[in-house]
C-alpha cells in the first residue's frame, strides 16, 4: 500500500461545483499517489460523480467548478482543451456509470475499442490497432477476441460488457483508472470477478484508480484508502481497513449499516440515510 507521497499523481485542492443553488460538491481535498486505489463513496447524490467529471474536465459549461485539480503536476483546470484531450482517455481513462449507455449497439465492440486506440495514436496502421485490441480484449479475459472482436455489444453478457468496457479504459495504458460505480449493475457473482480483474489490472500495470461506489463493502475489497462523500463534502478519509472496521463518522457508520454487502441480498431495497 502507497502512503500519499510528495508529489501525488492525482492532487484534488479544495474543490467546489456548482450547478445553482446549494454546491454539489463543496471543498473537498484528497490526493492519490502512483499505484494507488482510492475509493470514494457516498449516498446517491453525494457528489461522487459531479468530482470524477470536473478532474476529465468533462461537466456541463453550465457547472461553475472551483479549486485546484493537478494530475502530474499539470493544473487541469487551467490548461488548454487540446492539452486536455492529450490527458483524457490515454493518461487518465473513465469507466462511465451506465455500462449500457457508454457502448454504441451498432458498432462492433472491436471496432469501440479501436476507436479509442486511433484517437491517441493515428501513426498506427490497422494491424497495428488490431492487435492491441485483441490484447487489450485478452487482457480482461474475453473469449477468443479474434473472433469476438467483431460482435455487437447486445451479443455480450452484463458482465462482459463491463469487461468491453474495462479494455477500452486501460487500451491506451492510462496511469489513473477513473470507475464509476462499475460493478453496480453486475450479480454478485460477476461483481467479484470485475473486482478481482480491477485488483489484477492495477498490480499489472502499477495502475492509481479513483473507485466510486455507493457500497463501502466493494470499495473496501478494492481501495487502499478511502473518502466518504457525504452531500458534497468529504466526511472521514483514511486507511480502507481501518475506516472499514472502526469508522469515526457517524455518516459512515450508517453507511456501513446499510450498504448491501457481497452476502446478502441485493435485490432488497437499500435503507435510505
Ligand atoms: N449536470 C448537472 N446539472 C445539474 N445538477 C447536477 C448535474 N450533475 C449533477 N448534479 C447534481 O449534483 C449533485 C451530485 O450529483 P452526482 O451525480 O455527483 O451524485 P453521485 O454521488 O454520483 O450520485 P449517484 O450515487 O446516484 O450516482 C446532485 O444533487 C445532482 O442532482
Ligand atoms: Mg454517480
Amino acid at each position: 500500500m502507497n502512503a500519499p507521497g510528495l508529489n501525488p499523481l492525482l492532487a484534488v485542492d479544495d474543490l467546489t461545483i456548482g450547478f445553482g443553488g446549494r454546491p454539489a460538491v463543496e471543498g473537498i481535498s484528497f490526493s492519490l499517489a502512483e499505484g494507488e486505489t482510492l475509493g470514494l463513496v457516498g449516498e446517491s447524490g453525494s457528489g461522487k460523480s459531479a468530482t470524477s467529471l470536473a478532474v476529465l474536465r468533462l461537466l456541463p459549461p453550465t457547472a461553475r467548478v472551483a479549486g485546484g485539480i493537478r494530475f502530474a503536476g499539470a493544473p487541469l483546470l487551467q490548461i488548454s482543451e487540446a492539452e486536455m484531450r492529450h490527458h483524457r482517455g490515454r493518461e487518465i481513462a473513465m469507466i462511465f456509470q451506465e455500462p449500457m449507455t457508454a457502448l454504441n449497439p451498432v458498432m462492433p465492440v472491436g471496432e469501440q475499442i479501436a476507436e479509442a486506440v486511433r484517437a491517441h495514436h493515428p501513426e498506427l496502421s490497422r494491424r497495428e490497432v488490431a492487435a492491441r485490441v485483441v490484447e487489450a480484449m485478452r487482457e480482461v479475459a474475453l473469449p477468443e477476441p479474434e473472433r469476438r472482436m467483431r460482435d455487437y455489444p447486445h451479443q455480450f453478457s452484463g458482465g462482459q460488457r463491463q469487461r468491453i468496457l474495462i479494455a477500452m479504459a486501460i487500451v491506451n495504458r492510462p496511469r489513473l483508472l477513473i470507475a464509476d460505480e462499475p460493478t453496480t449493475a453486475l450479480d454478485v457473482t460477476v461483481q467479484a470477478q470485475i473486482l478481482a480483474l480491477l485488483n489484477r489490472l492495477r498490480e499489472t500495470h502499477n495502475l492509481s484508480m479513483l473507485f466510486i461506489s455507493h457500497d463501502l463493502a466493494v470499495v473496501s475489497q478494492v481501495a487502499d484508502r478511502v473518502a466518504v462523500m457525504q452531500r458534497g463534502r468529504i466526511v472521514e478519509q483514511g486507511a480502507a481497513a481501518e475506516l472499514f472496521h472502526n469508522p469515526q463518522h457517524e455518516y459512515t457508520r450508517r453507511l456501513l449499516a446499510s450498504a448491501p454487502t457481497m452476502t446478502t441480498d441485493r435485490r432488497r431495497p437499500l435503507a435510505t440515510i
